[in-house]
């Protein structure tokens, strides 16, 4: 029975007059410590889900399998950086209409647990937080700092009033709201910053609406993230001491229900490093076990999607994520039920009744086949396109927010004071190339430094030529205390004995010039072309295919897959689909979904290969497969991965 949902129940009362509508209320009984639905003793089961990390055209299919797997509820972050990518400019259309996905959920059914950060970690961009803020060098993230707090105040103001309609008890599918997250992992511990967010949520979303928090379940993570006024819950995954854990929770919260905000029912990626894989029976023994205390549950994640264009982030030691948010999670990345998902669905059942009727099935993908690449023109031929504000001169580097860039890349430029007769290493002693700089003497490609792992090269050259460094942004730390990632050259380069000087910076605003075509082909060259070197300078390619006649259904999803290619951007008809890097691995092929292809055009493909593509001496291919590798290196199970995200960890 969801005739309750909003519309109908307004169609209703309009129809029948309030004798027919009793008032929606959602609450916390301490007494009974459950939560309460329309007076109803309630308990969730819910999934997470991104927003971001789905087309739009996909929320109603991943949410309505949610819905299928015996789920009441969904849980999703709310990235602040995806809506006010520059100060006071905000999006919420397309593939960022929020609302619209809150209507979708309740549609399909399902009711919403909002995590409206302002920081969400997640492994996106920064956790969530604009790279502006980082204008203010000594900005305390995620604390009383007046300048953070202010922007804070700025965007709840236009979130918070946008979310009230949708609240649970106005007639939307929102019971509950989370404050930042996981604030007891984070250094800062101000009471004061919990307390401010708490009254400005409270502000906005009125008395009523439960507010909550989460940590870690351990008491020490509690210490810093809990206050009052947030109902305290806690994370933990599978192979945790589930009663155990719930003691921590009641050690903040003596009464009320029980809650694991985050369940892991699998682990995250990082390039360099196997895949996760936890394991299905685990995960649905352990959600067994939640379930049979009387626990309310989020499963993180129940699909993880895709990290599209450049909104992966990275843990610290630096390690960046991939492009594949799959998480082996229960629904694929593509969205297609996993072994997993019926293992899930059958625990669920022991607890609540499966919806009847059949799960929308895998979405078909087809293999278009291999697409002819040519050559284009490389960053340093283009580079006047590529930088619409101009090239910004300053004795010693800027930085991303100093040159109001936060994504992708910028090119700096000086001449060498000396010459280099011999090998003389161009380095960064401080450690100050983020994340990874392709370097070139005379527009010949010599080396690549990268952070925390290639400080120093060994370069020659005139005295005069000219030393381009192309520096990428591979995404910002989103956990921990070192999120204030400042990009680009982030302290300066040393020549020898020598520190650099005199630079010319360009910010490369690279998806506008893809748009609107700006990039040409190359210019044949006047002598044969060189013999294939190791390294290439970073260069664009382009190709182009037809989706098949003949064939019903079609475009249907894919996966783009580079062999020989090594590291680089990819755009399908403009749409920055993400990163490739498959000589680290592990993910291999990127998901292509259909709503990016059009079977009215030819489809462009738009690659910047920033090692060596395998065309130095021709054509050469990419390919669209029907088939996803994002585990191309050996698997390990998560537990064996030490670092800050063993937190939630108790083992049995
Ligand atoms: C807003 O976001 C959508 C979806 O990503 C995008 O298509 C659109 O171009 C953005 N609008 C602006 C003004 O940037
Ligand atoms: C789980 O934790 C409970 C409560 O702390 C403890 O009594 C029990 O022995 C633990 N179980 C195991 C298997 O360690
Ligand atoms: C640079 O060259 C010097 C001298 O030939 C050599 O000792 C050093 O190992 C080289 N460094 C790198 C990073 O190649
Ligand atoms: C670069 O070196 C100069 C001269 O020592 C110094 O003033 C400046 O602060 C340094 N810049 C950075 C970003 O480290
Ligand atoms: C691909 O590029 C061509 C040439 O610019 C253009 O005519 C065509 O519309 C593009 N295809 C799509 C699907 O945008
Ligand atoms: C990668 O995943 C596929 C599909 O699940 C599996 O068949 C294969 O064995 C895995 N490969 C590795 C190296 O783990």
């Amino acid at each position: 029975m969801s005739l309750l949902r909003a519309g109908n129940s307004l169609l209703l009362l309009l129809l029948f007059g309030p004798a027919l509508s009793a008032p929606r209320s959602f609450s916390i009984d301490y007494k009974n410590d459950c939560f309460r639905k329309d007076g109803e003793e309630f308990r969730y089961i819910s999934g997470e889900i991104h927003y971001s990390r789905i087309p739009r055209v996909y929320w109603k299919d991943r949410l309505l399998k949610m819905y299928m797997a015996g789920l009441n509820a969904v849980q999703t972050y709310i990235p602040w950086n995806f809506h006010e990518e520059s100060p006071v400019q905000y999006n919420f259309s397309g593939d960022r209409d929020l609302p619209h996905f809150l209507k979708v959920a309740q549609d399909v059914g399902l009711l919403v647990i909002l995590r409206a950060g302002p920081y969400i970690c997640a492994e996106w961009e920064m956790g969530g937080l604009p790279a502006w803020l980082l204008k203010k060098k000594d900005i305390v993230l995620r604390s009383s700092d007046p300048d953070y707090i202010a922007a804070v105040d700025r965007w709840m103001g236009k979130l918070l009033p946008m979310m009230k309609p949708y609240l649970y008890q106005n007639g939307g599918p929102i019971i509950s709201v989370q404050v930042e997250n996981e604030y007891g992992s984070y250094s800062a511990c101000d009471y004061n910053y919990l307390r401010h967010l708490t009254k400005l949520f409270r502000f906005h979303l009125g008395n009523e609406v439960v507010l909550f928090s989460t940590d870690g379940a351990g008491v020490s993570y509690l210490k810093c993230g809990t206050i009052q006024d947030l109902y305290a819950t806690v994370d933990f995954g599978p192979g945790a001491n589930v009663t155990a854990a719930f003691e921590v929770q009641r050690s903040a919260e003596p009464h009320g229900p029980l809650v694991n905000s985050e369940y892991y029912s699998g682990w995250l990626d990082h390039w360099g490093s196997p895949h996760s894989v936890v394991s299905t029976a685990k995960v649905a023994k352990y959600l067994n076990k939640i379930l049979a205390t009387g626990a309310n549950v989020n499963m993180y994640m129940f699909i993880g999607g895709t990290n599209f264009g450049f909104w992966n982030g990275a843990n610290a030691p630096y390690a960046a994520q991939p492009t594949s948010y799959d998480y082996n999670a229960p629904l694929s990345e593509a969205g297609d039920p996993t072994d997993k998902y019926f293992a899930i669905q059958e625990v669920i059942s022991m607890y609540r009744k499966i919806p009847d009727g059949p799960i929308p099935p895998k979405t078909p993908k087809y293999a278009y086949g291999a697409v002819k690449m040519t050559k284009l023109q490389t960053i340093l031929d283009a580079v006047e396109v590529l930088s619409f504000s101009g090239p910004v001169k300053s004795i010693y580097p800027l930085t991303f927010p100093d040159l109001n860039q936060a994504f992708g890349f910028v090119l700096y430029r000086t001449n060498l004071p000396v010459a280099c007769n011999t090998p003389t290493p161009l380095s960064s002693p401080l450690n100050g190339v983020h994340d990874r700089a392709y370097v070139s003497i005379d527009g010949v490609a010599v080396g690549i430094l990268e952070r925390n792992k290639v400080l120093s090269i060994n370069v020659t050259g005139k005295a005069g030529s000219q030393l381009d460094v192309l520096v990428e942004n591979t995404g910002r730390i989103n956990y921990g205390r070192d999120i204030n990632d400042f990009k680009g050259l982030v302290s300066n380069l040393t020549l020898g004995k020598d520190i650099l000087n005199g630079w010319t910076m360009f910010s490369l605003s690279i998806d506008d010039a893809i748009n609107q075509g700006l990039i040409q082909a190359k210019e044949p060259p006047l002598s044969a072309p060189p013999p294939p070197a190791a390294l290439s300078l970073p260069a664009f390619y382009t190709g182009s295919f037809i989706i098949p006649d003949g064939i019903p259904d079609l475009p249907q999803d894919t996966y783009i897959k580079l062999p020989k290619w090594r590291k680089g951007q990819i755009w399908i008809n403009g749409f920055n689909l993400g990163r490739y890097w498959p000589v680290r691995g592990p993910q291999v092929t990127l998901f292509v979904p259909a709503s990016l292809l059009s079977t009215a055009a030819p489809n462009n493909v738009t690659v910047l290969e920033l090692e060596g593509a395998p065309c130095s001496s021709g054509p050469c291919n990419v390919e669209f497969t029907d088939t996803p590798i994002i585990n191309a290196t050996a698997p390990a199970h998560y537990k064996q991965r030490l670092g800050p995200f063993t937190r939630e960890i108790l083992l049995d």
